[in-house]
């Protein structure tokens, strides 16, 4: 069978990532793409990955280009294009910006790869997968945000941290927009199937909520210039391995809400079932009182910057 291509827009921080790990990983045949400004940086960058395949194992092609038409017929597009925060931003400050880009890559998107099913990272989140889904007009099960897997990631690693147990015993859920009114949600958080409020006092598990909301922004803050790459990149590569793979895994991802949860037509972070279908299934949990006013509020902040895109 012939190998997936898989796109990769961007060819920064996570897209260079994107591309090591998609290699690394033997997912497919990897065209990393970036803008004629940057010159020969994209094909700088995919021949120092693919001279790392013969070490690290994978068996794939990985190409740079300044030009759409090498994307033609991607199976995946993951699109970092964009322009990441420095200290002192929000996320959201990066909204008039980004919305132009995002606006040219959907258009790029749609003549060249119609099939495709994309994953959307850059910033913010879940303002610019509203973008590129309402210009490419792409179905809705094969447009999808990267931020809940990540934000997810972030909220195992410090409860790891604190109870120094295993990180792949940690279970954790992080839904709603991927910002600072994401609602990390501690009761469906486990060790090894130990609900985590049996091992925290609520002190604690109010420190790690804080520090998962505020995680972008403490690598920001640390790296002093651009952001986070590598967890981002992995958590997107865990998307894409479950669509070409058919992993049926169910992770909180920004998905079109059609009236589930009470929203329409937006896009948020939810449980999501991701396979060959793309988001095959939007999963419906009961929240409790606190749980549903916190999601309406990251709702109503979401509603206000896909506004201020003028998308
Ligand atoms: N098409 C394709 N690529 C573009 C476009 C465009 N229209 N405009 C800019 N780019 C490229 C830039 O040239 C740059 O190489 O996007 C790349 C972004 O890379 P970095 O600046 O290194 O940013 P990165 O850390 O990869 O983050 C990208 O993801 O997490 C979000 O907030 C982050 O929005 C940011 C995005």
């Amino acid at each position: 069978m012939k190998r997936p291509k898989i796109g990769l827009i961007g060819a920064g921080n996570i897209g260079g990532q994107l591309a090591l790990l998609c290699s690394q990983k033997s997912l497919g045949d990897v065209v990393l793409y970036d803008i004629p400004q940057t010159e020969t940086m994209p094909k700088g960058k995919a021949l120092d990955i693919l001279q790392s395949t013969p070490v690290s194992g994978g068996s794939v092609n990985v190409t740079g280009t300044t030009d759409w038409n090498d994307l033609a017929g991607s199976d995946v597009l993951i699109i970092t294009a964009g322009v990441p925060r420095k200290p002192g931003m929000s996320r959201d400050d990066l909204v008039q910006i980004n919305t132009k880009i995002m606006s040219d890559v959907a258009k790029n998107a749609k003549e060249k790869c119609p099939g495709a099913f994309t994953i959307v990272i850059s910033n913010p989140l879940d303002a610019m997968v509203y973008v590129y889904h309402k210009i490419t007009g792409f179905p809705a099960s094969k447009v999808v945000g990267m931020a809940g897997i990540l934000d997810s990631s972030r909220m195992r690693t410090f409860i790891a941290q604190e109870l120094g147990v295993s990180v792949t015993d940690v279970t954790a859920f992080v839904l709603g927009g991927h910002g600072d009114s994401m609602v990390p949600l501690p009761r469906l958080c486990s060790v090894a199937g130990i609900p985590l409020t049996e091992l925290l006092s609520k002190e604690k598990i109010d420190a790690i909520v804080k520090r998962t909301a505020d995680g972008g922004g403490e690598i920001v803050a640390l790296l002093k210039t651009g952001s986070a790459y590598f967890a981002p990149a992995a958590s997107a590569v865990e998307m894409a391995e479950a669509y070409l793979r058919d992993r049926k895994i169910t992770r909180p991802c920004a998905a079109y809400l059609n009236g589930e949860y009470g929203y329409k037509g937006t896009f948020m972070g939810v449980p999501v079932v991701l396979g060959a279908g793309g988001v095959e299934k939007i999963v419906e949990i009961q929240l409790t009182p606190e749980e549903k006013k916190a999601l309406d509020t990251s709702y109503g902040h979401v509603q206000s910057l896909v506004k201020a895109t003028g998308i």
